[in-house]
């Protein structure tokens, strides 16, 4: 018998699939409904101490294999999340997505979602055009270690950290996660990009920069956890482009223990979860794979 059941930085998964954050995941009944289509896990929203309105439109634009958005972090702020973690936090595991400018804001808002029943919590070090946060305070090795090492102090649910592709010392970033005691490095969040209206003559989002998601990234994805696995020892979760089973079996075989997926509950549909379950059962039970630990990184052998 094949069992999709993993493990991953603390945290046991019935299916390895999870909602990326982002997704489906600003309420607490669209994180049900995730938890009901075959989500092993929804990480939220990324979620801050205020609330945040995020940015005028357009925000959001679909371009050839993907999307490039630049929300811009909105979010009720962590007080009024509570209503939706209360909601969503007694019928599955929920990861609790935090972004924040210091290793204080990180680690208030961790106890805050530890509070809320939080499995665990995901650092967003990697949002590729908020002022002030995500991949500004997630390229700096030395922030990246002080924060995960304070929220490590304030919490003892799970720490995980994602990371940003945007960057040429991606393996040193994964290192001062794993020194400072992280539990799982997560990669990758979404490509720094940029969409020009010929019309207009302007860039279309009203951010002008903003992240590209969707099977445009995947093989980054793939090629950024391969090499992740080569320098560390914490687990890894797989995250960009997945949208079927051949994608979350790349990102397995590259090093991953689990993966997340954005854009594709978009262009596929809320079965996507049941699809990729169905998908890798299948392959796993013809290839031989009795578990999804037996096939972690063995593109690597
Ligand atoms: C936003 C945040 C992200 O982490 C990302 O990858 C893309 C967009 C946002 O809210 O703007």
């Amino acid at each position: 018998m094949v069992s999709l059941k993993t493990e991953v930085g603390g945290v046991i998964l019935e299916r390895p699939g999870m909602v990326a954050s982002g997704i489906m995941d600003e309420t607490g009944p669209s994180m049900v409904r995730m938890l009901e289509n075959g989500a092993g896990a929804v990480v939220t929203k990324s979620v801050g101490l205020s609330p945040n309105a995020g940015h005028a439109n357009p925000c959001f634009m679909e371009v050839t294999s993907g999307y490039v958005n630049a929300m811009g972090l909105p979010n009720p702020g962590i007080d009024l999340f509570k209503e939706e973690m209360d909601v969503a936090v007694p019928k599955g595991k929920i990861v609790g997505s935090i972004y924040g400018a210091t290793p204080e804001d990180f680690s208030t808002l961790a106890g805050r979602m530890e509070d809320y029943g939080a499995c665990a919590v995901e650092l967003n070090l990697s949002c590729p055009h908020a002022k002030g946060y995500g991949m500004e305070v997630g390229t700096d090795p030395t922030m990246v270690k002080a924060i995960v090492s304070s929220v490590k102090d304030a919490v003892s649910i799970p720490v995980w950290a994602k990371l940003t592709p945007n960057t040429h010392i991606l393996a040193d970033i994964g290192r001062a996660v794993q020194d400072a005691g992280g539990d799982a490095v997560v990669a990758i969040n979404t490509l720094k990009a940029m969409v020009i209206s010929p019309e207009f003559a302007r860039p279309v989002l009203s951010n002008k920069f903003g992240g590209l998601s969707g099977a445009a990234v995947k093989p980054v994805g793939v090629r950024a956890i391969y090499d992740l696995r080569t320098v560390l020892d914490i687990p890894l979760i797989g995250v960009g482009g997945i949208s079927d089973w051949r994608d979350a079996a790349e990102y397995i075989m590259a090093g991953a223990s689990a993966f997340q997926v954005g854009s594709a509950i978009g262009t596929v549909g809320i079965d996507v979860f049941d699809r990729i379950n169905k998908g890798l059962e299948e392959f796993m039970s013809d290839y031989g794979y009795q578990s999804i630990s037996s096939m972690v990184g063995v593109a690597h052998e």
